[in-house]
């Protein structure tokens, strides 16, 4: 039982590892939080840091996402769960990361919209839809320039798939209540959409 405490607190802390803002600050000398849309994320890391940066936040905030469900995966074999149980102990580990990455202990309780993390989350325990959604996102960012545009539809599009691809009703239910958290953390940005003032995936020029 320790042992399983134990991972989901190191899955909320590896989640509340804010990515954009250590990049920011130990490479660029620059805080993301700043510029463009002020967030922390790999979106606005690529507007102010550029390709390098962007792609670094990007790969370390999908990896808190493929950590936290590995370590709920320890948990479960620490526990000695039984091989179909084991499920709702990695959906619970990538929860508490995508909880960390949301609300960090870092941040004050404040943090990113979750797609990186929750792509991290969903790249592990069901990699067919990642793969979809992410072919999904690809387009509309494409055609848009926009990416929460595509982030929204992509979240919004995995319980979907998840229901579809017949996935175990904890993953399916994971994807629903992360794709609400995606959408709710997407607030401004939907806004920005209605208003048609949204900002597309360009570098910004600093001051
Ligand atoms: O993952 C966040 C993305 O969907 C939107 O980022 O910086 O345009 O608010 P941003």
């Amino acid at each position: 039982m320790m042992m399983g405490i134990a991972c989901l607190l190191l899955a909320y802390i590896a989640g509340s590892f804010p990515s954009g803002l250590v990049i920011g600050k130990a490479i660029y000398h620059t805080d993301p939080r700043d510029y463009g849309s002020h967030n922390t994320g790999a979106t606005n890391a690529y507007r102010v840091f550029g390709a390098a940066g962007g792609l670094a936040v990007l790969i370390l905030d999908v990896a808190k996402g493929m950590l936290g469900v590995y370590l709920g995966q320890v948990a479960a074999s620490a526990m000695a769960m039984p091989e179909d149980q084991r499920i709702y102990l990695m959906v619970l580990g990538g929860c508490v990361a995508l909880v960390g990455h949301s609300c960090s202990i870092f941040l004050k309780f404040k943090g990113g919209k979750g797609v990186a993390t929750g792509l991290g989350i969903i790249l592990f325990l069901a990699p067919w839809e990642t793969l979809i959604v992410f072919a999904i996102w690809c387009a509309i960012v494409a055609a848009t320039r926009i990416v929460s545009l595509g982030s929204i539809v992509a979240a919004v599009l995995v319980p979907v798939l998840m229901y579809f691809f017949d996935e175990p009703l904890p993953l399916t239910i994971f994807g629903l209540i992360a794709a609400v958290l995606v959408v709710v953390r997407h607030k401004d940005n939907i806004i920005r959409l209605m208003q048609g003032r949204e900002l597309k995936v360009e570098r910004i020029k600093k001051n």
